[in-house]
């Protein structure tokens, strides 16, 4: 399963790119206002970093206008993604760029007949926000299971890329259930290599390495 990072602060995807389990980017409008810096340039210092994978999204809530910023986008980096809502007009926009050879991940999923959708439009990705879903009651792994299901059914191409992922538990229920992607905050990351049984058991290694004889 490949691991992402949701975020839009360049110092966190250098961390984890450097360290080496990091597969790609996704970012939003409302990570990259938390920056406090222009999009474009934001963008462009993530994929000089050399990430394979950058998601960037379109602002436009009409298909001309998501067809001009997305055209723009892909021309960025070749590692941009464009990131198209789940709308008719995003599915109609989707439909165009992906025909046009753009790699579009599509966001803002929250049922499995969206990503039906999204995969009968081309998106090379789809994005289901599982958090946002158990906030308000509803089982989010559920609806991973769900599109998977019917991805495989029909063999459609689109990767699942499960997002708003809130802690760990998502990330290995996501990978049990063989989903393409997950994409999470850099906390969460930083938490799926500790444990405390880790740090204590190195803790004691070192103190009883001082008792062993030295030259
Ligand atoms: C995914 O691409 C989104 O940027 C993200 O996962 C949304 O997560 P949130 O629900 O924590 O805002």
């Amino acid at each position: 399963m490949q691991l992402f990072l949701d975020t839009a602060s360049v110092s966190e995807i250098r961390t984890m790119w450097e360290i080496g389990i990091l597969d790609g980017v996704t970012t939003n409008p409302t990570l990259v206002a938390k920056e406090g810096r222009k999009f474009e340039e934001v963008i462009r210092e993530i994929c000089a970093l050399g990430v394979p994978s950058v998601s960037a999204e379109v602002v436009a809530t009409d298909t001309e206008g998501m067809l001009r910023e997305g055209r723009h986008l892909r021309g960025v980096h070749p590692s941009i993604y464009v990131k198209v809502p789940m709308t008719t007009a995003g599915l109609r926009a989707t439909r165009i760029l992906a025909g046009e050879g753009t790699r579009v991940n599509m966001t803002l999923v929250f049922s499995a007949t969206q990503a039906l959708l999204a995969a009968k439009v081309g998106a090379t990705y789809v994005s289901p926000f599982i958090g946002r879903l158990d906030d308000q009651g509803q089982d989010g792994m559920e609806l991973i299971r769900d599109i998977l299901e019917i991805y495989r059914r029909y063999s459609f191409p689109t990767k699942v890329l499960v997002a708003s992922v809130r802690h760990p538990v998502h990330v290995l229920q996501a990978a049990k259930l063989g989903a393409d992607i997950a994409t999470m905050p850099y906390a969460v990351m930083e938490k799926l290599a500790a444990h405390p049984l880790t740090d204590s058991g190195l803790a004691r290694f070192l103190k009883d390495w001082e008792k062993v004889p030295k030259e």
